[in-house]
């Protein structure tokens, strides 16, 4: 706990257990993610995250879905950016068009103004990144993963700083990446900005690869954690982030694990599983 104060603040939690959220910002005033971390804390209670917003009911990652994701009632939405042939940061999951557009071929490949008249599902198009952090900026947190492996695009960290600077928003968002030399850049370019180390498998010290990485967040698939991962990552002064929870096994998990903030590909179902969960 004592370390735990030390870098995210110096309140105690009320409850050991998770309660249900009293006090949610909206309009223009913006929250940072530091904050609202802390202020979950206090409340006993994990972050909900939607996991490239509200893909169980929208095309993932377009407006459509991350709006659907905040109305869902999340602390947080989570997206994947790329970078545009003309060095645009543009919102997609895979290195290619083929799954989610009817666009084909590499992302890297396509201007911006190419990539926007594919359609991303339901005449939705592909976000620039600008447009979701200003969606997001007063209501929700945004968490950004940048897409640096295995394709790496030269560059992206500056420009995705110089935006965040641009629109005010470097302490309103955190990045997230499984290229963790990305976090050491970043880290060494912007202190204020919160950064989260992803990890599919669980490694020996999962505390020292976060410290070693910049990062202040652990973020590992749901089932790479467990209570004594959640324990030396807390101890360590950092806060454990889970994806994709989408299941009553996975909610289960982190009910036993007790991890800051969960990321859900259906937030309606599993943000009021977890919200019933801590009422009860
Ligand atoms: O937030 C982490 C998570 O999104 C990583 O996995 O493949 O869904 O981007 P992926
Ligand atoms: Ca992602």
């Amino acid at each position: 706990m004592e370390v735990w104060e030390r870098k995210f603040g110096s309140r105690r939690p009320q409850s050991p257990e998770w309660l249900p959220c009293a006090v949610r910002l909206t309009g223009a005033l913006t929250q940072s993610i530091r904050d609202r971390y802390e202020d979950a804390h206090d409340e006993g209670r994990p972050l909900i995250g939607g996991h490239r917003g509200n893909p169980a009911q929208h095309p993932e990652n377009t407006l459509r879905s991350f709006s659907s994701a905040i109305a869902a009632g999340c602390d947080l939405i989570e997206c994947d950016v790329h970078l545009s042939s003309d060095s645009r940061l543009i919102v997609i999951h895979d290195h290619t068009l083929d799954r989610t557009t009817n666009g084909r071929g590499l992302v890297r490949d396509h201007t911006a103004a190419e990539l926007r008249r594919f359609d991303a599902g339901q005449g939705e198009h592909l976000p620039l990144l600008q447009e979701v952090i200003e969606l997001a900026l007063g209501k929700v947190g945004l968490v950004i993963e940048i897409k640096q492996i295995p394709i790496q695009y030269p560059g992206l960290e500056e420009k995705l700083v110089a935006m965040l600077r641009q629109l005010g928003a470097v302490q309103e968002c955190a990045v997230v990446s499984f290229y963790h030399p990305s976090l050491k850049i970043l880290r060494a370019m912007e202190p204020k900005l919160q950064l989260g180390l992803l990890e599919g498998a669980r490694p020996i010290e999962p505390a020292r690869m976060m410290r070693e990485a910049g990062a202040d967040v652990y973020s590992p698939h749901w089932g790479a954690m467990d209570p004594p991962l959640v324990k030396e990552v807390h101890a360590a002064g950092g806060a454990v982030a889970v994806w994709p929870v989408d299941d009553e096994t996975a909610v289960a998990w982190c009910r036993l694990c007790k991890p800051d903030s969960i990321f859900t590909n259906r937030p309606v179902e599993i943000g009021a599983a977890l919200r019933a969960t801590a009422a009860s």
